[in-house]
């Protein structure tokens, strides 16, 4: 059949959960020579951008609370197909966030700017890992285009993925 992988009728964009963690708000002015120069705002523009051009919609958010990350990645299990996450420092201590992105089921992209592996032996470890289905870091601000590229993957796997 001519054109099968497109399906008849209209089919909802996927809603991806951007999620950020502790310290991302300063990105900017925070540690330049690590992280960069853009801010959140710059990353959160991005993504929108490069989410429209590939079908996806996503939920932007940043917290520097454990608990309203964790409460957000449990109403994503009602509202997003999957999660794209940059834990920061919670990537390394919490069980919290592992538990709660064990609990909804979701296919879990992690994505840190820097490359983790380079810096610190704290840091090399991440709970999040455990869970997500790939890891994208050392990459800065394409990281987590380059993650959502993935996620439309996990999320779209039917749809053609040359583009
Ligand atoms: C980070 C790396 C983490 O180790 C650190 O705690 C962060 C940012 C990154 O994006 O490179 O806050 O997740």
């Amino acid at each position: 059949m001519q054109g099968s992988r497109r399906r008849a009728g209209k089919r909802s964009t996927p809603n991806v959960l951007v999620l950020n963690g502790p310290n991302l708000n300063l990105l900017g002015s925070r540690e330049p020579q690590i992280y960069g120069l853009a801010t959140l705002a710059d990353i959160e523009s991005a993504c929108r951008t490069h989410a429209k051009a590939i079908g996806l919609a996503i939920d932007f958010r940043q917290s520097n609370h454990e608990g309203e990350l964790v409460t957000w990645v449990q109403e994503a299990r009602e509202r997003a197909a999957g999660i794209l996450v940059n834990p920061a420092a919670f990537g390394h201590t919490s069980v919290a966030l592992y538990d709660a992105l064990v609990a909804v089921t979701l296919p879990v992209v992690e994505v840190h700017l820097s490359n983790i592996f380079r810096r610190e032996q704290f840091r090399h470890h991440s709970y999040v890992s455990l869970i997500a289905k790939g890891v994208i870091c050392g990459f800065g601000p394409q990281g987590y285009l380059l993650g959502l590229d993935a996620m439309r993957r996990l999320v779209l796997p039917d749809e053609d993925t040359r583009a």
